[in-house]
């Protein structure tokens, strides 16, 4: 991208949550994003200069094309995607339909695969592009019965954050998994009786992100763990 302020950044899932604060941050820090949003008129337009709002569903296999064209269109090139859109199925392996399986790897995982795919060119033009996965700590590690058929996308995401790591290395593309505990967000606190102001803040999250976004290619980052509390490993 032409410098550390002034490149483009599309987010998937930025209507609330860590999506909407990892674009608040980006926009107070001189990036334009691109947001990726099931009803765009909803979302806040913090800075019309520097910000679009699009129709992007995971489930629909054609929206992501029409929001890169869109993204295209405004900003003329594209530096960086955030897949942050993501779901959570509180259902162990063995209470899951087959159903409730294709939901969850569909957005969680089958989403980002083909948005990568078809923003590929678009990063290798840039020079220095940036991929970030919201993955989780269920990334990493099955914590409970009832966040197991969500850890088995995530370990599939992980994978495909690793992959994507591997296929830009030549082209300067830098592909990172951030892997969360529980983050102050409706997911977050839909989960749990932790009290919100214990967990990870969304705003933690996004100084990751654009600390990963403003790294040069010679810092090539695999995966970011990060707790609200201490587990024997994260
Ligand atoms: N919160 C946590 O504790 C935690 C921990 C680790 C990882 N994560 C991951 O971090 C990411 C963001 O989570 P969050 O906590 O911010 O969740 P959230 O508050 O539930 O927000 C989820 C976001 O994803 C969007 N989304 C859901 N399904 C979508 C679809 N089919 N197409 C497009 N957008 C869709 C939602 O859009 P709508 O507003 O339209 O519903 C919303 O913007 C997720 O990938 C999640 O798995 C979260």
């Amino acid at each position: 991208m032409p410098d550390s302020t002034h490149g483009v950044v599309m987010i998937s899932g930025a209507s609330r949550g860590i999506g909407a604060a990892i674009a608040r941050d980006l926009l107070a820090h001189g990036w334009s994003v691109s947001l990726g949003c099931r009803a765009p008129q909803q979302v806040a337009t913090l800075s019309p200069d520097r910000q679009i709002n699009c129709q992007y569903d995971a489930l629909d296999t054609a929206s992501d094309e029409r929001w890169i064209a869109q993204t295209l269109a405004a900003f003329g090139r594209i530096d960086a995607v955030i897949h942050n859109a993501g779901m959570m199925i509180p259902r162990s392996v063995l209470e899951a339909s087959d159903d409730e399986f294709d939901q969850l790897f569909a957005v969680n995982v089958k989403a980002p695969m083909r948005l990568s795919r078809k923003v590929w060119p678009h990063l290798k033009l840039s020079g220095r592009g940036r991929i970030v996965m919201l993955v989780s700590l269920s990334g990493k590690r099955v914590k409970s019965a009832q966040s197991s058929l969500y850890a088995m996308s995530k370990f599939a995401a992980l994978a495909l954050a690793h992959a994507l790591r591997r296929l830009g290395d030549e082209d300067g593309i830098r592909s990172t998994a951030i892997c969360p505990g529980f983050v102050a967000t409706d997911m977050g606190t839909a989960l749990t009786e932790i009290p919100a102001a214990k967990m990870t803040q969304p705003e933690d999250i996004a100084v990751l992100v654009r600390t990963l976004l403003t790294l040069p290619n010679s810092a090539s980052i695999a995966e970011i763990p990060v707790n609200w509390t201490v587990e024997d490993n994260y």
